[in-house]
């Protein structure tokens, strides 16, 4: 019989695709652009080789699947995936499938969408998330393109996604670029999740002087309660990792610079464009990057030097520890609130209709940001679908109500303290302002005017007036 599906792309994340394919009970057709690959992969394959088609030519790979043809390629996002569909068109049939399963650019999805969509083949953009471990043994899916393209896809993918207490993590989320937009916010959300995470160890690093297995042990306790999440679960472990070669804690001899591949970066750039603001996101994004001027960070520190010591004060350690863990809290409701309003706009933008409750559920179990969490915005955003932002959903207004007084001391301690914590901050001004009915930006608008003669508004209702500047100063 025919492979059910194939797969271009032998890499990480690609293998353990196809390896999870397989598993389910799928023939899958595998092609990787060098031949040893494919051979090496499939001798690895062990039991599972019984349901894999390797191929040594793009013409035997593609006759190999049954039509229409869905095709997963899974190599390297940008230029190449353009390079390796122009090489696979030639040998396609009308209806054949190209499936993109790395982290495009949404901007890019659409343009390969558009390229095609007359040619009789059609295209589907995948976000994957849930790293090697995800793809092996069940990754979060986010799916865009046409509603037709999917039904021919829908059992493969239902069969190897994650559950999330028996619901499958993959949905068709929208045409075109849906599936990698809501991607790329998943990744933003990450960035953001991982520098809050961050900038708490390092509360209680540099303001605790607590040592990495002391506050691996902090985070275990938090994962037992609200935070409980896939990223604080990992936190300790790789917080409590001796280095084999010295004993020391791993994460001690971890060189401070963090890289980026583009998705959290995107994410901001989509949501500036839009108008909404993604702050903790960008709070993120921008560590990453002064993470990554290590020589220029060193030489500042020489020339400026560090807050005294003392400047960090905390009256209750235990009290504080309690108060980083619901600040915490408080802190990711900001950045998941951005992340869901940054989509919101983004549906109405591109015309996808995203479906806000589907998208916290496939998140559920499977990506990188899966958590309890995740079930709790699932419900909200069922019982209101419509809601402005998440955090005037009931059960997340009482949330914050209830957790940002923590978040409030903990970024005041840092402040003082001379901690760094842009994304925790970010997050708290974005609740302060976001709550205030009235705000300051009265004060920008006569500048406006004053320097430009915009105008301005009256709080009468009455509307454009320029104000007395010129003359009479005095109000
Ligand atoms: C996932 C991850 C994964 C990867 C990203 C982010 O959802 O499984 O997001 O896709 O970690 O590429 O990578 P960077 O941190 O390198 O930008």
């Amino acid at each position: 019989s025919q492979a059910e599906i194939g797969l271009i792309g032998l890499g990480v994340m690609g293998s353990n695709l196809a390896l999870n394919i397989a598993e389910k009970g799928n023939k899958i057709a595998v092609f990787n652009r060098t031949v040893d690959a494919t051979r090496k992969f499939y001798a690895e394959a062990g039991a599972l080789k019984e349901q894999i088609v390797p191929c040594e030519t793009i013409e035997d790979f593609v006759a190999a699947i049954r039509p229409p043809r869905p095709i997963i390629i899974m190599i390297k996002a940008g230029e190449p995936v353009d390079q390796q569909m122009a090489a696979l068109k030639p040998h396609l049939a009308r209806g054949d499938i190209m499936i993109d399963a790395g982290n495009a650019n949404f901007r890019d999805t659409m343009r390969r969408f558009d390229m095609l969509k007359d040619s009789g083949f059609t295209f589907i953009g995948m976000g994957v998330s849930g790293g090697e471990e995800g793809a092996r043994h069940g990754p979060s899916i986010m799916v865009g393109g046409t509603q037709e393209s999917y039904a021919r896809v829908e059992k493969v993918l239902t069969s190897i996604a994650a559950k999330y207490e028996g619901d499958p993590c993959v949905a068709w989320l929208g045409e075109n670029g849906a599936g990698h937009f809501v991607k790329t916010i998943h990744n933003g959300i990450e960035y953001a999740d991982m520098q809050m995470i961050a900038e708490i160890y390092g509360i209680l690093r540099d303001g605790l002087k607590m040592t990495a297995s002391e506050i691996g042990e902090v985070f275990g306790g938090w994962n037992k309660g609200r935070l409980n999440s896939y990223l604080i679960e990992i936190t300790e472990k790789v917080l409590k990792a001796a280095d084999p070669l010295t004993g020391k804690p791993t994460v001690d001899l971890i060189l401070d610079k963090a890289g980026q591949k583009g998705t959290g970066k995107w994410s901001v750039i989509e949501a500036q464009n839009m108008g909404v603001p993604a702050t903790a996101i960008e709070a993120a994004v921008a560590a990453r990057s002064i993470s990554s001027a290590k020589e220029e960070r060193e030489a500042a520190e020489k020339i400026l030097g560090l807050p005294p010591v003392g400047a960090f004060q905390v009256a209750d350690r235990n009290a504080f520890i309690k108060d980083l863990e619901n600040g915490l809290l408080a802190a990711k409701i900001g950045a998941y609130a951005q992340g869901f309003a940054v989509m919101s706009a983004a549906s109405k933008e591109f015309g996808w209709n995203l479906p806000m409750p589907t998208i916290a559920k496939i998140w559920r179990a499977g990506c990188i940001i899966r958590s309890q969490f995740l079930d709790e915005i699932t419900t909200a955003f069922t019982k209101a679908p419509d809601a402005a932002n998440l955090i005037v959903t009931p059960a997340f207004a009482s949330m914050v109500k209830e957790t940002d007084a923590a978040l409030r001391r903990v970024v005041s301690a840092a402040v003082l303290g001379g901690l760094p914590v842009p994304a925790l901050a970010s997050a708290l001004g974005y609740f302060d302002s976001y709550r205030r009915g009235r705000g300051t930006a009265n004060v920008i608008q006569a500048q406006r005017d004053f320097f430009g003669a915009h105008g301005f508004d009256r709080i009468d209702g009455a509307d454009s007036h320029h104000g007395p500047w010129g003359s009479g100063l005095k109000a």
